[in-house]
């Protein structure tokens, strides 16, 4: 049997636990939110139009960030549709997703929403059809104290106090040329610095993310960056990274490598965020804000192209299964991994587009798989992250080389006395046997433990079978000299949870 060695040290800090890595994404696009976070008339719905079994599932799910409300979307997005008296707002096309855009919901009810879901908000701004002017006026609109025209029109749609919305991004992948007003490096650079200017000038308090490449493999990764941060670089805080995986062509090593994928993106962000900071001889860090993440399996998406115009059509509604709920597992473990660099995540998307919550007008809203593995981290882990040393063979694969059979991540809460581990177990065909070092730990105890993976991978959770799929309780001892041992089935994800018998909460 294969064999994996695992060390964890109390002083090995990576950084103290970051909540925002545990953010989502609501966009305008297919029944993500009409249908989805709003719709009047289900049986669940609030006054307000909003589902509150998706409320409840989001709570449940942990989410601590949730941006809004693109995406592609925000590109060719007017912000002032969607405020004001309902029966005024404009209906308009959606050129991003051809679709119908109804304006029913917009920021003021986002905030509302994202207040009972108890998130923070991290907005983006149009620099895709609009700019400088339209970028400050939505910021004044919801963060100025004082009267002006836009604040005195934001009262009059009952928003008495200011939103103040702390997180922005600069428009969204407009290093992509499927983005509506794409533009070079340069020409982002530039109008990125101005808005970034122009908000700060309204308020000096945000937190400003400029884009970074949409994926690894974009021609322009790394050359994006720097150009984007030699501009930008005194004044944006954060640059995003965007990433989905998918499974090719049956090939489960590549799939299984994605959160090994996903490291090597962010060195590679990090490596080019800090060139820059040295050229600069700055002090200053650039940290990351990976906004949007996931497994989509974007082969299955025809494109908008033939797309008719339709209100809130289905699209890419992904049934994840039980292996996409691994691959899930670590890629949030990679993001933990990294941060003391990520500082912001989001799933992409929340509920029905590509997300852990599905909803239909018939039915109460169900977790898909990889509710699970995110639900478990963001309610488990606190304290500091903690690195951990892995000793385990690695593997090639048609996507990347040198890949770990075994990846480990962990958090410790000194004061509480709790560890949580997670460890993922890439391999296809092995069972491998891991032992996990807690010995400069007080004597730990093992809390709970649970495991997705190991049976079998196909199944999901559906309409006829909302609750096919949920982790399975494992039993676990931590034995002589501090020795935790695992066995690891063959593509799995495991979470434990442990705490120092001398430090009982
Ligand atoms: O999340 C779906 C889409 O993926 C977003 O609109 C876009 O930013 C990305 O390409």
């Amino acid at each position: 049997m294969n064999t994996a060695h695992i060390t964890i040290s109390p002083a090995e800090k990576v950084a103290p636990v970051n909540g925002k890595i545990f953010g989502t994404f609501v966009e305008h696009m297919g029944r993500c939110v009409y249908g989805g976070i709003y719709e009047p008339g289900h049986p669940s719905a609030t006054p307000d139009g909003f589902r509150q079994d998706v409320i409840e599932l989001a709570k449940e799910l942990g989410v601590t960030v949730v941006r809004y409300p693109g995406g592609n979307f925000v590109s060719g997005y007017r912000w002032e549709d969607g405020v004001g008296p309902l029966e005024n707002r404009p209906t308009r096309l959606d050129l991003a997703w051809r679709s119908i855009e109804t304006n029913q919901f917009g920021l003021n009810e986002f905030m509302k929403w994202i207040s009972l879901v108890g998130a923070e908000p991290m907005m983006a701004v149009n620099l895709g059809t609009r700019g400088v002017q339209e970028a400050a006026d939505i910021v004044e609109y919801c963060n100025f104290p004082g009267t002006t025209e836009l604040t005195s029109w934001r009262k009059e749609h009952g928003v008495d106090q200011p939103h103040d919305i702390k997180m922005w991004c600069l428009g969204n992948e407009m290093d992509g040329p499927w983005q509506i007003g794409h533009k070079t490096a340069e020409e982002y650079a530039r109008i990125a610095e101005e808005t970034a200017k122009a908000i700060r000038l309204v308020d000096p308090e945000v937190s400003l993310v400029a884009c970074g490449s949409s994926f690894e493999e974009m021609p322009t990764f790394g050359s994006w960056e720097r150009t984007v941060l030699d501009r930008t670089f005194d004044h944006v805080d954060l640059i995003s990274l965007h990433a989905y995986y998918e499974k090719f062509d049956d090939d489960t090593p590549s799939f299984m490598a994605s959160s090994a994928r996903m490291n090597r993106f962010i060195k590679g962000v990090i490596e080019a965020a800090d060139e820059i900071a040295q050229k600069k001889s700055s002090e200053k860090r650039i940290n990351l804000s990976f906004d949007e993440w996931n497994v989509w399996y974007q082969k299955r998406f025809e494109g908008v192209e033939n797309l008719e115009f339709e209100h809130a059509p289905r699209l890419i509604e992904d049934e994840y299964t039980v292996e996409d709920a691994v691959v899930v597992g670590g890629l949030l473990m990679t993001l933990l991994n990294n941060s003391d660099r990520v500082e912001v995540a989001c799933q992409a998307q929340l509920v029905n587009i590509i997300g852990p919550i599905r909803a239909e007008s018939d039915l109460p809203a169900w977790k898909q798989t990889i509710f699970y593995p995110f639900a478990l981290m963001a309610n488990g882990v606190s304290g500091d992250v903690l690195r951990a040393q892995v000793r385990c063979d690695t593997y090639d694969c048609e996507l990347m080389d040198d890949v770990p059979l075994v990846d480990a991540s962990s958090s410790f809460d000194a004061e509480s006395g709790k560890l949580v581990l997670m460890l993922l177990n890439r391999s296809e065909t092995e069972r491998i046997s891991s032992t996990i070092d807690l010995s400069l730990f007080n004597q730990l105890q093992v809390e709970r433990a649970n495991q997705l993976g190991g049976g079998d991978l196909t199944l999901s959770n559906n309409r006829e079978n909302p609750n096919q799929v949920a982790p399975e309780n494992i039993s676990l001892e931590v034995g002589e000299g501090g020795i935790l041992a695992v066995s690891l089935p063959p593509v799995s994800w495991t979470f434990v949870v442990l705490r120092e018998v001398q430090n009982p909460q």
